[in-house]
């Protein structure tokens, strides 16, 4: 079964991302062909610096890699390493009903908060659809705000389909709905939007800065604590394991212990669970080369794929060769 997903390249990660996303993958990449790449064609419909994307395409490269991306196991590469991606998308167009385009919840979202209405904005499912299309991938893992974009990929290839035959597989999306939203430092959801982040690769005297502003109640040391209403707690409960949690709750009812006690912890199990990602990047930040070509290997497998792909579909509209 391929699953096929993109992250985009959005600069710092944060633990909701590693717990809500990039952790998935690791896992799937055990039990399944999975094929992960970095949209920043996509990428360029939101950020418009061009040192900043090239920037945050190797940075992404790098953060995944270090937090588990194997790409012995995995197929992984940047979208705008494999052209045909492109070819595609305009060929897919001519099957997309202006309609379908209309209806997209995230285009109008994003109007909505200010982004310039262009084309490529409007037309970012199209190129979503290339990118599911273009490999054959069964399933796409999405957040529930990717779900429609995904119907549109379906409705595509389904019209695609009907005109010249199997071509196309029609993917299908999934959403991890056991995966819960992790709460930032004031608990509500982590979000970049929100300034409400722990940073994974931020240094250590930041860390400390970030847990020291975690929003607690003010229950005076000595007392028992409600670890069920606790940010600290939530956050911490995220790298412990079941008995690591009892014992942890214990510590909470028994009172003793301030909520200093448990940002220190917190802290530490953050610092630790990270140590060999942190190691690991900065082994790639200083063999910014060896990225390149691990990304290079990557695209010349999408790209073998693509390209036999590419040979049908061309023939079937009529693209001369
Ligand atoms: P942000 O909200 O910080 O901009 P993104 O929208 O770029 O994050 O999210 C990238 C991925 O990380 C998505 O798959 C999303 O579902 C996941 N993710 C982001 N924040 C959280 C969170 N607080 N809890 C769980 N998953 C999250
Ligand atoms: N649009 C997706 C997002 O913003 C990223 C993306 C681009 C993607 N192409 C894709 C995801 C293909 C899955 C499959 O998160």
């Amino acid at each position: 079964m391929r699953v096929l997903t993109g992250i985009q390249p959005s600069g710092a990660l944060h633990i909701g991302n590693y717990f809500g996303a990039i952790k998935q993958m690791v896992d799937l990449q055990e039990k399944s062909d999975l094929f992960i790449f970095i949209p920043n064609y996509h990428a360029l419909t939101s950020l418009k610096n061009a040192p900043a994307l090239k920037q945050n395409t190797l940075d992404a490269a790098i953060n995944f890699m270090a937090l588990g991306i194997d790409p012995s196991k995995s197929t992984l590469w940047v979208q705008s390493d494999v052209k045909e991606v492109l070819e595609l998308y305009w060929i897919l167009s001519g099957y997309t009903p202006m309609g379908l385009l209309e209806r997209a919840h995230s285009y109008k979202d994003k109007v909505a908060k200010g982004i310039a209405a262009n084309h490529s904005l409007f037309s970012y499912p199209v190129l979503m659809a290339a990118d599911i299309l273009l490999y054959d991938a069964d399933v796409i893992p999405v957040g529930k705000d990717q779900i429609q974009h995904v119907e549109i990929a379906r409705d595509i290839a389904i019209k695609f389909n009907n005109d010249f035959g199997e071509i196309f597989t029609v993917p299908t999306f999934k959403v991890e709905e056991e995966v819960a939203t992790v709460p930032g430092i004031d608990g509500a959801k982590m979000s970049k939007s929100y300034g409400n982040t722990i940073d994974i690769f931020c240094g250590e005297k930041e860390l400390k800065k970030t847990i020291a502003r975690v929003v607690t109640d003010s229950t005076p040391l000595e007392e028992p604590k409600d670890y069920t209403t606790c940010n600290v707690f939530a956050l911490a409960k995220l790298f412990l394991k079941n008995d690591e949690v009892e014992a942890l709750k214990e510590r909470y009812t028994k009172g003793g212990e301030g909520y200093g006690h448990f940002k220190a912890y917190l802290n530490e199990l953050i610092w630790n669970y990270f140590a060999s990602a942190r190691e690991k990047r900065a082994y790639f930040l200083d063999h910014p080369n060896e990225v390149i070509e691990i990304l290079e290997a990557g695209a010349q497998k999408a790209r073998t794929i693509a390209s036999e792909k590419m040979k049908i579909v061309r023939d079937l509209v009529g693209i001369y060769r």
